[in-house]
């Protein structure tokens, strides 16, 4: 076993005993030795201070020079371990600190502090990537002046780049190297410091801020996919202005740089002025990007550029408050992405991400409040939980104040907290204060851990024309938090009358109603609607209002009313995805005991009719038609799960659907077959995804005529949309076609890497016996390769967290197989190790034979000699 780790736990927060007010980084490129000297203006910030010991952090850091005050140090002052350097006896005054270290960035497999990227160098320091750099007091409150002077050979390195604006630059006399000097005047902590050097590829733009300010934005790539950055250049410019008018916030510095790399551990990272993408959520074209692939690139693109307000402007106090800048911050990327876009179809989308990766993490070993209270590894705390969960309850809260009062908390929050690092507590009080609401009960939301449920009940008195509703809210208990306070929850709602539209009332009694929300605060409460008309259908959680799970009991017939009337688009789909997910359910059950699985007369009823509805959007109609996934049933099962039955209960449901749904699927295919050239828009996106979800249901049905259509629509698409799905319908059914089409695909695409992950992902996520060996296979495959983490993600990630039958194989060699490549992997990556690892998280849902192979796996992973703190938490808290 690995040694024991202490802790770190929110309430210890001290404040840093010394600050440090200006940066400078002088840095000499080479690629297994650059020197990198460091001089730092301190101050003691504290009484702490008054013992005269400053400690600095570091990680696997060579010193080469210590001075202070320009003088060097004695060797007895000072302590120097790769972790840390302590120097006894400084300044109770200001002083500057010059510290030379030496770092090996073609060694640094990580990904974590100054590493290669191919030919290029680029920098991942959040959040405790700066201390790989140099020593430092990195944390992030610690906000400093950076200037950073970057040398290197030109040839090798004509491209220089860091945070802030460009200041100087040229040769240096006698030598094949130059130099290039930058400036960021924004305090910010270390972890949004950036470097990138190398021979890259360069698409520019301008745009003019709303106070006429002229930014000069640059996208760099590698050479020969500029033509690929076209599209994140207008998503940027998109962003840009949209924060001005939806947030009054404007761009701050002359230059405004992104750059795609391959190497990457994450999305993208927001470094001030220099944000450094997965080279995924930049390059887009039609012959090599999907639709999804067009509206993450969209996502990415404003999700990082608005962390330039909320996350570097205002940053977090300690890593605890991660979710300050996260949840918001995708708050905010989704509220974007809903403007440009379909907001119902946004809505439904995020919705289902949550739901399958926020509530499955919630719901077992790895749950954790959206503010975490302790962590060992805060790697392990960029979750679901933290940007998902935390953009609910950031929307939550618009819900609570309303747009106008919202709008107002968020310009308070910008005026009180700029240039600071804040706390989720500052956060809150800005909406507090601007509003006088009290929003002690809705803080719980960032305490308490797991996923409320609400169990709704509802009785109509025809003679007396009142409906009463009974809403109980629950939370179960999770890791350190056994019983839970009832919480604040926003339940918006109508009452559909009998012509679908909602039903007026005269008067409420028994909770806090506003307009069309009722505010649940008590354990359990009854509300009565007085002069309702008829018996209503009560459509609760309109829009997903909050994060929880709703029980509600209602008829077949009544959720069917609901798909046809209700007046929210969310809830029409939400009624469709529960009609399947009884059947999905019921088939589980009648497969496990050798029943026939049952037919869905009122499920095949409401989805022809979505189909059918012109006056619904296609990209809407699509998403009714894509019933619940494998992994959504294995949830709700929850107890017991045998992904086999599962698999096969949802095979036959789809293929009793498509034979329900007959001829019109193919019609309405052809119907919607290309006629104009390709544009990424949501509209044309939308149509396609229509039209491939009716592919897909079609190859359900393993008729001739159906797969002949497939792999015409393969070879002929002028689009990756397109052609994919065709290539992932045939192959996720497993037909025997799949392998002529997966090799034409490879062929065509096998100098393409992100494409090239695609076609992994669908080999890995092939429902049938032989995909394990097949992943094998691939790993010693030219095409993968270990060091990058998109390869290992599509390819091993895809089998564990997306092929649910041959990961969870009842004989445990899908968990033999993870457990054996995660060991291997955490020498060289531990944070891409310990992600994989979190396709264990449900592990005790399992059925017992399954439940004791991945049990076996996981202890064999704890009990392995040096494991990363990355991957020992990952691998405690599971088995805890
Ligand atoms: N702040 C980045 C974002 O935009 C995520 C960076 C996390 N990186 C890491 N190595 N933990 O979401
Ligand atoms: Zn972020």
């Amino acid at each position: 076993m690995t040694t024991e780790t202490v802790p770190f736990r929110l309430e210890d927060y001290r404040p840093p005993a010394f600050t440090i007010d200006r940066v400078h980084l002088d840095f000499a490129l080479s690629p297994s030795a650059t020197r990198v000297v460091a001089t730092l203006s301190l101050r003691p910030n504290t009484e702490e201070a008054q013992n005269g010991t400053l400690e600095l952090v570091g990680d696997e850091i060579v010193l080469k020079g210590l001075m202070l005050n320009g003088i060097p140090l004695d060797a007895g002052r000072y302590e120097a371990l790769p972790a840390s350097l302590v120097i006894r006896d400084v300044p109770l005054a200001p002083f500057t600190l010059t510290i030379e270290t030496e770092i090996d960035p073609a060694a640094n497999t990580k990904l974590m502090g100054l590493y290669r990227s191919g030919s290029a160098y680029c920098t991942q320091c959040e959040a405790e990537g700066f201390r790989r750099i140099t020593y430092f007091l990195d944390r992030p409150d610690v906000l400093a002046v950076y200037t950073t002077r970057i040398e290197a050979r030109r040839s090798e390195a004509p491209v220089l780049l860091a945070n802030g604006n460009p200041v100087e630059s040229g040769d240096v006399a006698g030598t094949d190297r130059h130099y290039a000097i930058w400036h960021d005047p924004f305090p910010k902590p270390s972890y949004l410091f950036a470097l990138v050097a190398g021979d890259l590829g360069l698409v520019s733009d301008s745009f003019t801020t709303m106070s006429g300010r002229r930014v000069d934005l640059r996208i760099y790539c590698e050479h020969g996919k500029e033509g690929r950055c076209r599209y994140a250049m207008e998503a940027l410019k998109r962003s840009m202005r949209w924060d001005e008018t939806a947030f009054g916030r404007e761009y701050d510095l002359d230059i405004f740089v992104i750059v795609a790399v391959s190497d990457f551990n994450m999305g993208a990272m927001e470094n001030k002025g220099l944000n450094i993408f997965n080279d995924k959520y930049v390059l887009a074209d039609p012959d090599t990007a999907t639709d999804v692939d067009y509206a993450n690139v969209e996502g990415v693109i404003a999700h990082e550029y608005f962390h330039n307000w909320t996350g570097n402007r205002i940053t977090c106090r300690d890593w605890f408050q991660l979710c300050l800048k996260e949840g918001l911050t995708v708050f905010r990327d989704q509220e974007f992405s809903s403007d440009m876009r379909s907001r119902p179809v946004k809505r439904i989308a995020d919705v289902r991400t949550l739901q399958a990766r926020q509530f499955p993490e919630d719901g077992g070993p790895l749950a954790h409040p959206v503010r975490p209270e302790i962590y060992h590894e805060i790697s392990n705390f960029y979750t679901p939980t933290v940007y998902e969960k935390g953009a609910e309850v950031v929307r939550m809260l618009e819900t609570i104040l309303g747009a106008d009062d919202f709008r107002k908390g968020m310009d308070l929050y910008f005026e009180r907290h700029d240039g600071e690092a804040a706390t989720v507590e500052d956060f809150l009080a800005c909406f507090a204060d601007a509003t006088g609401r009290d929003l002690s009960q809705f803080a719980l939301w960032y305490a308490q851990a797991g996923t409320p449920q609400i169990v709704a009940r509802g009785h109509y008195d025809g003679d007396a024309k009142t409906f009463s509703l009974t809403l109980a809210q629950s939370t179960p208990p999770t890791p350190g938090q056994p019983t839970k306070q009832p919480m604040h929850i926003p339940v918006r709602f109508g009452l559909i009358g009998p012509n679908g539209e909602d039903l007026a009332f005269s008067s409420v009694e028994g909770a806090a109603v506003e307009g069309d929300v009722i505010h649940l605060t008590e354990t359990a409460e009854t509300i009565v609607f007085r002069g309702v008309a008829s018996r209503p259908i009560p459509s609760l959680l309109r829009n997903f209002s909050a994060p929880v799970r709703l029980a509600i009991d209602m008829s077949a017939d009544d959720l069917l009313f609901q798909v046809r009337a209700d007046a929210d688009p969310f809830n029409r789909w939400q009624a469709a995805q529960t009609l399947a997910m009884r059947a999905l359910i019921a088939g589980t059950a009648d497969v496990l005991t050798g029943r026939p699985v049952a037919a869905q007369p009122t499920l095949a009823t409401g989805l022809a009719e979505v189909l059918d509805n012109e006056e619904l959007e296609p990209a809407f109609r699509a998403q009714v038609l894509q019933i619940p996934s494998e992994a959504d049933v294995a949830r709700e099962i929850g107890q017991n799960v045998d992904p086999d039955a599962i698999a096969l209960s949802r095979r036959q449901l789809r293929l009793a659907l498509a034979r329900a749904l007959g001829p019109s699927l193919m019609r309405r295919y052809q119907a919607l077959g290309v006629k104009a050239a390709y544009s990424p828009d949501a509209a044309d996106a939308g149509r396609r995804a229509l039209r491939n979800a009716l592919l897909d249901l079609l190859v359900a049905t393993g008729e001739d005529e159906a797969i002949a259509a497939t792999t015409r629509q393969f070879h002929d698409a002028d689009n990756m949309t397109d052609r994919l799905a065709a290539l992932a319908s045939v192959s996720s059914a497993a037909l025997p076609q799949r392998r002529e089409l997966l090799d034409a695909f490879h062929e065509r695409y096998r100098n393409d890497p992100l494409v090239l992950d695609k076609w992994l992902t669908l080999e890995a996520t092939v429902p049938a016996a032989e995909t394990l060996d097949r992943v094998k296979a691939l790993l010693s495959q030219p095409g993968f390769a270990h060091s990058n983490p998109n390869r290992v993600r599509a390819l091993v990630g895809g089998f564990s967290a997306a092929n649910p039958t041959q990961f969870n194989r009842a004989d445990g060699a899908g968990f033999d197989f993870l457990a054996d490549f995660v060991l291997d992997l955490d020498r060289r990556n531990p944070q891409t190790a310990a992600r994989l690892l979190v396709a264990f998280r449900s592990w005790r849902a399992l059925e017992p034979g399954r439940r004791t192979r991945a049990e076996h796996a996981l202890r064999r992973i704890a009990a392995a000699e040096r494991l990363s703190s990355d991957t020992l938490d990952i691998v405690t808290r599971t088995l805890a």
